[in-house]
């Protein structure tokens, strides 16, 4: 079977597709990252292109070592991954330093992804809690949850109340809560440090101003999560556009919740100050 037709590279392409329809992805902006399990590499290894050359990282990653990755390409389109998945996302296999990585199957006369950086290094954190977990790392840029970092302030605790609020099964969806980095140069290492940071805490990190990185066990669970907190933000915008709330989920409900179906919810989020009046200062 081609690569492209294997049930993994089917999923990462529906994945992609159903962001553009959501309308996170204008020109060639997010990108998506799976690390790959040995039964995937076993079903594709024959066809990988193992004379490519080598190309360094800037920061190594031991932990990768000898992983193999598929993932977008820089400059690539998600609206053009299904038609033409060998030019727009490749596999990359690390070497057994995790100091360079070879392009051994697609993205042809292409390179992987401007976040590679910060695809790896959250990668590589996430395989230390659990090397089966978290395989998928997406990057999107959803509108509503880009306009509330220019209103909300760059601050975890809150960012998560607020959104907790917004639907009361979010606090399921993410008890941990979410990370906001502020604002950052994409592709930097700085980052990709900066979301590593927040990935130890979380499994969402909103860039302030540029867009949101999830990390999830499947592609639908790393696409409901971006989904989620997406919906959630919407719903936040059109709060604050009609003048703000006047009433609320309260700590005590959010408790409540928590002892119903055994959460351990983000203590600064839950201990946040109720001010109904006014979001975004709440
Ligand atoms: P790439 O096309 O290099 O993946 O960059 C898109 C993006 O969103 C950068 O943050
Ligand atoms: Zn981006």
């Amino acid at each position: 079977m081609r690569i492209e037709e294997l049930s993994f590279v089917k999923a990462f392409i529906r994945l992609a597709t159903d962001g553009d329809r959501r309308g996170w992805h204008e020109r060639n902006g997010g990108n998506l990252s799976y690390r790959m399990t040995g039964a995937d590499i076993n079903a594709c290894s024959a066809q990988f292109d193992t004379a490519a050359p080598w190309i360094p990282v800037k920061t190594a990653v031991p932990l990768l070592a000898g992983d193999c990755i598929l993932l977008t390409g820089s400059g690539k389109c998600m609206r053009n991954i299904a038609a033409a998945p060998t030019d727009t996302v490749g596999i990359i296999e690390l070497n057994g330093r995790g100091d360079a990585y070879r392009i051994v199957w697609g993205l042809i006369k292409s390179r992987p992804t401007s976040e590679l950086p910060t695809h790896l290094a959250v990668a590589a954190l996430k395989k230390t809690e659990d090397a089966e977990k978290n395989r998928v790392i997406y990057h999107a840029h959803p509108a509503h949850l880009i306009a509330l970092t220019f209103i909300l302030p760059i601050d975890d605790a809150r960012f998560t109340r607020e959104l907790w609020e917004m639907d009361i099964e979010n606090p399921l969806v993410f008890p941990e809560g979410i990370g906001i980095v502020p604002w950052v140069i994409p592709g930097s290492e700085a980052a990709a440090a900066a979301t590593l940071e927040k990935m130890k805490s979380y499994r969402a990190v909103v860039w302030a101003h540029h867009g949101t990185f999830v990390c999830g066990d499947d592609f639908d669970d790393t696409f409901g999560l971006m989904d989620v907190l997406e919906k959630s933000a919407q719903i936040c915008g059109e709060i604050i556009a009609m003048g703000g709330k006047r009433q609320s989920v309260t700590a005590a409900d959010l408790n409540a919740l928590a002892d119903m179906y055994n959460l351990h919810l983000n203590e600064a989020a839950l201990v946040i100050e109720e001010r109904r009046d006014c979001p975004g200062e709440i």
